[in-house]
């Protein structure tokens, strides 16, 4: 192997794994081409090359220097071959794919498909991706919403209200989960697990029997959005609500010094995996251990205990 190309999606981390895969990469003596924009640009042959210099000084920097794009042609046959034959035209005989389960199906569809040497790195704030208890990135996700989450309480306490704070993650309810947790607040509703809105708005009607006076509900964006969620609460209470749509600020930020050590560590173990020919998976942590987990080997769908942590906020709130 002598040339290796590198693709991603945006989060925090995702810069600190290219320096790592780079800085690697070089020290193995291999030669590194940057994908731009992610599929589209494998698709159309926009790469730049990369050496230890063009990787100085983006440790801490959210996103992701390389762009990222979602590309429905990636999907089919035809954009498959057309990446494949950008690839061998350029001599890259490996490729590095930094990303969620949908840049990590692309990779598999490479590996598997078409016998192409892919190695994977897990990235995305949902925190979902089967097999891997972390993912590059999600940490960061939970400390930006988090910080979100604090200021909004401030409000909450202040005005004596009733807030409900839609967090992303797609089907997967890890970050909202999270993000609940070290807020300390008093619901979080997910796609794992059907608390019905009726059942949290007698919460509500008990406690201020009680005397409570504001509540953070998270709701994540796989279940339901923080309108519907907020309405519903306001008709069967009464109470007046507000809502807050965190959005794409979970997905920036600079990495948390977990993200930059995870990505550090990966990205380091897919260059060398990569280098070595051991392809067709991915890399993860397991504590501070690195794994190698083949494509598909891990089933569909990423299996969370919803459950434990669902107690433990209800019993602290
Ligand atoms: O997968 C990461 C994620 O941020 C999800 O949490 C969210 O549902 C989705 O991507 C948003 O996608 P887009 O940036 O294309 O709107």
């Amino acid at each position: 192997m002598k040339r290796i190309a590198l693709l991603t999606r945006d989060c925090g981390g995702v810069n600190a794994a290219i320096r790592a895969v780079v800085r690697t990469a070089v020290a193995r003596g291999l030669a590194v081409e940057g994908v731009m924009r992610g599929y589209e640009g494998l698709m159309s042959g926009d790469f730049i090359p990369l050496d230890r210099r063009s990787v100085s000084n983006i440790i801490g920097l959210g996103g992701t220097i390389l762009k990222t794009a979602r590309a429905e042609e990636f999907c089919d046959e035809p954009g498959q071959k057309a990446a494949l034959a950008q690839l061998r035209a350029r001599g890259v005989d490996g490729l590095i794919v930094i990303g969620g389960n949908g840049s990590l199906a692309g990779a598999r569809v490479l590996a598997e498909r078409y016998g192409f040497p892919v190695v994977g790195i897990p990235a995305t704030i949902d925190n979902d991706v089967p097999g891997v208890e972390s993912a590059i990135g999600a940490d960061t996700a939970v400390n930006v919403a988090l910080d979100a989450l604090d200021k909004i309480r401030d409000t909450a306490t202040s005005l004596e209200r009733i807030f409900v704070v839609e967090v992303m993650g797609r089907k997967c309810g890890w970050l909202a989960m999270q993000v609940a947790l070290a807020g300390g607040c008093e619901e979080v509703l997910l796609p794992e697990k059907d608390v019905p809105i009726e059942a949290v708005s007698e919460e509500i009607r008990e406690g201020s029997r009680r005397g409570k006076a504001s509540w953070i509900i998270v709701v994540a964006e796989g279940r339901a959005s923080a309108a519907d969620v907020a309405s519903a609460v306001t008709a069967n209470t009464g109470f007046e609500t507000r809502i807050a749509v965190l959005g794409h600020i979970q997905r920036g930020g600079s990495p948390t010094a977990i993200d930059s050590i995870m990505a550090a560590r990966l990205g380091n173990a897919a260059a060398d995996a990569l280098a070595d020919g051991r392809t067709g998976g991915l890399v993860h942590l397991v504590g501070s251990r690195v794994e190698f987990l083949s494509f598909g080997a891990a089933g569909d769908v990423k299996k969370i205990d919803i459950e434990s942590d669902y107690r433990l906020l209800k019993i602290l709130s």
